[in-house]
């Protein structure tokens, strides 16, 4: 029998999947070491390990050092994590999981829509600290009839325009070019944020979209205005947003991501017009189950001399 593949594993990304990774591949863990015993076994690899399976937002840069590193089998669509100067320079490939997470990410997006817009999480704990009998709680924005500006309308930006349809929500993008799709486009994020009441960031992340979300854009939505963001939080500026909150230069804000995760900015949890979630989007049993399937399959498909499944190119 030829010996198990070696893969090194980055991160405990999804335990379910790690338990498999580990039964069909000789694995390595290398979340559980320190820095210098990283580097050991990182030497002790040379030439025996040329497969890495890592979160996609989440990947140690020590990995680079791996001369015989030939695959990156990421779990996660967002592959902001990967430094690909080095993966292109190298012939490193790298995979994805696209699609299977597509309706777990849109329903979270809708979460956030109706938490922030019928703001849930205050009436929750108005509830809880029995104020209900001193007073009625704020009324909430409708959805039917207003705007919801999605930036980066991709794959689940349009699975999160067709939820919002049925809300009643009109639909406007913008891309970097206009697709085939029967809504409203802008060529300029601020002009679709000045005629949103809902901007929605699904941006990829990356030095590409680095605080594209600033002050003035925030300002252009308005002070009745909601921001959401379950792309990627280099996205968006955080300081600019939690200043945007407090002055009042936009009514809400929801957040499933982060520029510096798991740390989420003081000036952002002290404020409770924001609702703060940790980088849910994609966390359900089915999506999570079939994104370390596919973390598999690629690798599978490697080890077989075959095209790998979902290749990022
Ligand atoms: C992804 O896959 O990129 C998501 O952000 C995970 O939730």
């Amino acid at each position: 029998m030829s010996p198990r593949p070696t893969v090194l594993l980055v991160n405990d990304f999804h335990p379910e999947t790690i338990q498999k990774l580990d039964e069909k591949f000789q694995t390595h863990h290398l979340w559980k070491l320190s820095s210098d015993e990283k580097k050991q076994l990182i030497r002790e690899l040379q030439g025996k390990c040329e497969a890495i399976a890592t979160a996609s937002w989440m990947v140690d840069e020590v990995i680079y050092e791996l001369d015989s590193l030939k695959i990156i089998s990421c779990f996660g669509v967002g592959v902001d994590g990967v430094n690909f100067k080095v993966t292109r320079s190298r012939n490193i490939r790298v995979s994805n999981t696209p699609d299977v997470l597509n309706d777990a990410v849109a329903d979270i997006a809708i979460a956030l829509v109706l938490a922030t817009t019928r703001n849930i999480v205050n009436a929750d704990r108005f509830v809880r600290e029995k104020k209900w009998s001193q007073g009625p709680f704020p009324f909430g924005m409708g959805l039917a009839d207003k705007t919801l500006g999605i930036v980066g309308c991709g794959r689940i930006g349009e699975e999160i325009a067709s939820r919002a349809l049925t809300f009643g929500l009109k639909i406007a993008y913008h891309n970097r070019s206009p697709k085939d799709l029967p809504y409203s486009y802008y060529s300029s994020i601020a002009d679709l944020a000045e005629a949103s009441d809902i901007l929605l960031c699904m941006l990829p992340g990356g030095e590409g979209t680095r605080n594209a979300i600033n002050a003035d854009i925030l300002k252009k939505l308005g002070p009745a205005g909601i921001f959401i963001n379950v792309g990627r939080g280099s996205s968006v500026d955080e300081a600019a947003l939690a200043a945007a909150l407090q002055k009042q230069h936009i009514f809400a804000a929801g957040l499933d991501v982060y520029a510096d995760e798991p740390n989420v900015p003081e000036e952002l949890l002290e404020k409770d017009n924001i609702v703060l979630l940790p980088h849910i989007g994609s966390a359900t049993a089915e999506a999570r189950r079939a994104m370390g399937q596919l973390v598999i399959d690629n690798l599978d498909a490697y080890f077989s001399d075959k095209p790998l499944i979902t290749e990022v190119s």
